[in-house]
């Protein structure tokens, strides 16, 4: 075979009048009679071939048989195209290569879809084909980037003293909230393994095994409803860390965001700001506010109490909120935009949503604004004023308000803060707006039962295990979440290395000793063996990279994703499996579809 003597994307100016030898694949072929263009693509990018029938014989008779996607050896010599020639749009846009020998590696169907071009292509045919898609420059980069980043966190992390260490796959449940994928044990007929939803607990038994600092590339596993950003297995860089308090873990985040960055040429300045978990639910309606933009919810429920309108004053007195936002001249928004968000907001469980126009034309004394709204005669003078002081209403503003409980409240301005910004395409202030998220609360009620916010294993902020007794809706963990564009990056915490306190807290969380001895009886043992005070945090690696290339989906940056209902078009997975491997594993099928 003739072997490559330099990447397609590679070659320049210098390399005119050497003669080089390139592997690759057929990009795009133009027969212009006496000669024929292709244009040879590797990895590195792509060259343009030229086969001259006076100069390349054979090989222009051979090219005429070449199609897309072929799998070429070509040697030849690198000559500077003519002045019209020149492509100022490709790298190698200033030379081509004349080819003397082609070598037909192997030939190739008609692609299902172009490599070349970028044509939207259905997601199912996509996926099937994925080995074509990920021919495609954009995907190549993508995981060029992948591999990047994830090398300079391993650098990063091995300078800092970490060890990288693997923990099992075949597990028994981690409890991170999601359902189990399970696995049928054909030894012990009738246990099943769990994938692991994340190496939570065994990451804390290295702690307790001394290894102070460890770290994973780690598959985690969890079957829930798929979203953008959601994948049924995925990859965490995984870290945990002893004798540590938040502001290390915080700390040592940073530098890895940091290096993480500098691949994609991004100074991310640090240290990152941070907002307490109820300052972002008061001022971003989220627990992952996109800080690209302001635009902060407003709260007029004080206001609200003695207007006239009575969705509003009930709302205010019963223990509601009336919140909104001040859309900076939104007076350019059509009543179809309006009456869409609206909707928007009914869709995501509010009731209603009113709105204020100030109009453009009034003068600039606030006394005297001018508004179209079917709900400014419910507000007394004063009442008005005061309303347009608290949202520093300008002339040309809008405000929306919703009225309703403090989550409905909060939720749906949250979503309707991020729907506006998109509808008036606000500038972002920044490119990659990072905050950290902190001081999380300890449980949340649902279901009438306490849950754990982040996970059981998260120390509460409190001095003394009695704390517990009293009111523990109203405490706080130390567990913190790194943020970036609204997207939750990655989470953590200072963990509970005391037995006592562990016990407390799932007896709390309504698992009793033999639940929890069952779940968790070795981690709960192995704290008793002197577990140092230690803490970690995980960041999702395809989110970060789904972000830093710009990919619209996290399947773009997974080289074999899933699709939305949890399969792989590509090798058919999930498949049927035979009677006889059912009959080993003690399991018997209710709908019996296999063969
Ligand atoms: P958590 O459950 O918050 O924490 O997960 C950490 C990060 O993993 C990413 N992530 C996902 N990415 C893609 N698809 C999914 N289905 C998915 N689920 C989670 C997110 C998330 O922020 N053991 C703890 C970490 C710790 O406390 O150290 C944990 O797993 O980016
Ligand atoms: P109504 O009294 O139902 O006619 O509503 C008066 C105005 O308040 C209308 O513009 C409604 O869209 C709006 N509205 C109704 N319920 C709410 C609510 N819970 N929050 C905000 N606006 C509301």
């Amino acid at each position: 075979m003739l072997k490559r003597t330099i990447n397609c994307g590679d070659i320049r100016r210098s390399d005119i009048g050497k003669e080089v030898i390139l592997n690759g694949w057929v990009n795009r072929r133009r027969d212009h009679g006496g000669v024929i263009f292709i244009d040879l693509r590797d990895r590195t990018g792509v060259i343009q071939i030229t086969f001259d029938s006076s100069k390349a014989g054979m090989s222009h008779q051979l090219a005429e048989s070449i199609r897309s996607e072929y799998v070429l050896a070509v040697k030849g010599q690198v000559i500077a195209r003519s002045e019209s020639t020149v492509n100022p749009n490709m790298p190698t846009g200033e030379v081509e290569v004349e080819c003397t020998i082609v070598d037909i590696l192997n030939t190739s169907k008609t692609p299902v879809f172009s490599v070349a071009d970028d044509e939207q292509v259905d997601e199912t045919l996509k996926l099937k084909y994925r080995y074509l898609d990920l021919r495609k420059e954009k995907s190549l980069n993508n995981f060029k980037i992948r591999h990047n980043v994830t090398a300079a966190i391993r650098n990063h992390l091995n300078k800092e003293g970490f060890y990288e260490v693997e923990t099992p796959i075949l597990n028994k449940s981690t409890p991170e909230g999601a359902r189990d994928y399970l696995v049928p044990s054909r030894v012990n007929v009738g246990k099943f393994f769990a994938l692991p939803q994340s190496p939570q607990l065994f990451k804390q038994l290295l702690m307790v095994s001394g290894f102070e600092k460890y770290y994973q590339v780690a598959k985690c596993f969890r079957d829930e409803d798929l979203r953008a950003d959601r994948q049924p297995e995925f990859t965490q860089i995984d870290l945990e860390m002893s004798f540590v308090e938040q502001d290390d873990v915080i700390a040592l985040t940073e530098g890895v965001i940091k290096e993480a960055f500098k691949v994609i040429g991004e100074d991310v300045s640090l240290p990152i700001s941070r907002i307490t978990y109820d300052d972002a639910m008061n001022y971003y309606g989220s627990d992952k506010p996109d800080m690209r933009f302001d635009l902060k919810l407003v709260d007029i429920t004080d206001i609200c109490k003695n207007v006239e309108l009575k969705v509003f004053n009930q709302i205010a007195n019963s223990g509601g909120m009336v919140k909104g936002l001040n859309v900076k001249n939104g007076h350019s928004l059509s009543r179809k935009n309006m009456d869409d968000l609206i909707a928007f907001s009914q869709k995501h469980g509010a009731k209603g949503m009113a709105y204020i126009t100030v109009r453009p034309e009034s003068p600039a004394d606030i006394r005297k604004y001018e508004y179209t709204s079917p709900i400014t005669k419910f507000f007394n003078e004063d009442q008005l004023r005061q309303t347009m002081e608290r949202f520093d209403a300008k002339p040309g503003d809008v405000l929306v308000f919703i009225a309703d409980s403090v989550a409905v409240a909060n939720d749906v301005l949250g979503r309707l803060r991020l729907e506006i910004a998109d509808l008036l395409k606000i500038t972002p202030k920044q490119k990659y707006a990072f905050v950290w998220v902190t001081d999380f609360p300890m449980f949340e009620k649902s279901e009438g039962r306490l849950k754990a916010l982040h996970h059981p294993f998260t120390k509460p902020n409190i001095k003394d295990v009695s704390e517990l007794d009293e009111d523990p809706l109203s405490l706080y963990s130390i567990g913190y979440d790194i943020v970036l564009n609204g997207c939750e990056l990655g989470g953590g915490s200072i963990r509970i290395h005391q037995t006592e306190m562990q016990s407390k807290i799932l007896e709390l969380l309504g698992i009793g000793p033999k639940e929890a001895e069952e779940k968790f009886g070795f981690l709960l043992s192995a704290l008793e063996y002197g577990a140092p005070p230690h803490g970690g945090l995980a960041i999702g690696l395809d989110r970060l990279i789904m972000l830093m290339t710009d990919s619209a989906s996290i399947r773009d940056v997974i080289a074999f994703p899933k699709t939305q209902s949890a399969g792989c078009p590509l090798s058919d997975a999930p498949g049927e499996v035979s009677q006889e491997q059912l009959k080993e594993l003690g399991v018997k099928l209710k709908t019996s579809s296999v063969s």
